[in-house]
């Protein structure tokens, strides 16, 4: 039975790319929303220099969640919380790995509240096994030739090879 108030919840990001730390985020979302929008930022406010375009992470992701109906995955540009609201999503998931996450977590969580009162931002820990892995990381290994295959899966490893070999 489809409930009359389903839970949707957006993930935003940078997915630069989607490491399989982002996956376990996404699965354990899925345990308690009925729908999880993935939202790849074209205005992220950390990074600058990007491995893969918007267009083609929201197509890894995309393919990555191809069997997963309740996830689909789109761009978004301005403000997250605005993005929210047009999908109709209260909740804004976002993983914490360490104490060094916390305080950039932080400031966006409380301003995303100053600019959105209702909505909550959600966060979860990923499996121990992620705790120490980030996008950046395995962009740089993988640029450098290093074996990324135990942190990605197997449509985002085939993207890096390509992109690397090219
Ligand atoms: O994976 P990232 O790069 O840490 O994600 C950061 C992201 C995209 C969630 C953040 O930069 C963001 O929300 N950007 C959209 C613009 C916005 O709303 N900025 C104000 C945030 S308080």
């Amino acid at each position: 039975m489809t409930s009359p108030h389903p839970i949707v919840a957006v993930y935003p990001g940078s997915f630069d790319p989607m490491t399989l730390g982002h996956e376990d985020i996404v699965r354990r979302t899925l345990r308690f929303c009925d729908r999880l929008v993935i939202a790849v930022a074209h205005s992220a406010t950390h990074q600058k220099r990007f491995l893969f375009t918007v267009e083609e992470r929201i197509e890894i992701i995309s393919e990555v969640f191809g069997d997963t109906p309740r996830v689909e995955c789109v761009g978004f540009s301005g403000l997250l919380v605005e993005f929210a609201r047009s999908v109709g999503a209260r909740f804004i998931i976002r993983g914490l790995r360490a104490v060094s996450d916390f305080e950039y977590e932080f400031q966006m969580a409380q301003m995303n509240r100053e600019l959105w009162e209702d909505q909550e931002t959600l966060f979860l820990t990923p499996d121990v096994d992620y705790a120490f892995l980030s996008a950046s990381l395995v962009r740089e290994v993988a640029s450098l030739g290093g074996d990324v295959s135990r942190f990605v899966s197997p449509t985002v490893l085939a993207r890096l090879e390509h992109r690397f070999d090219s």
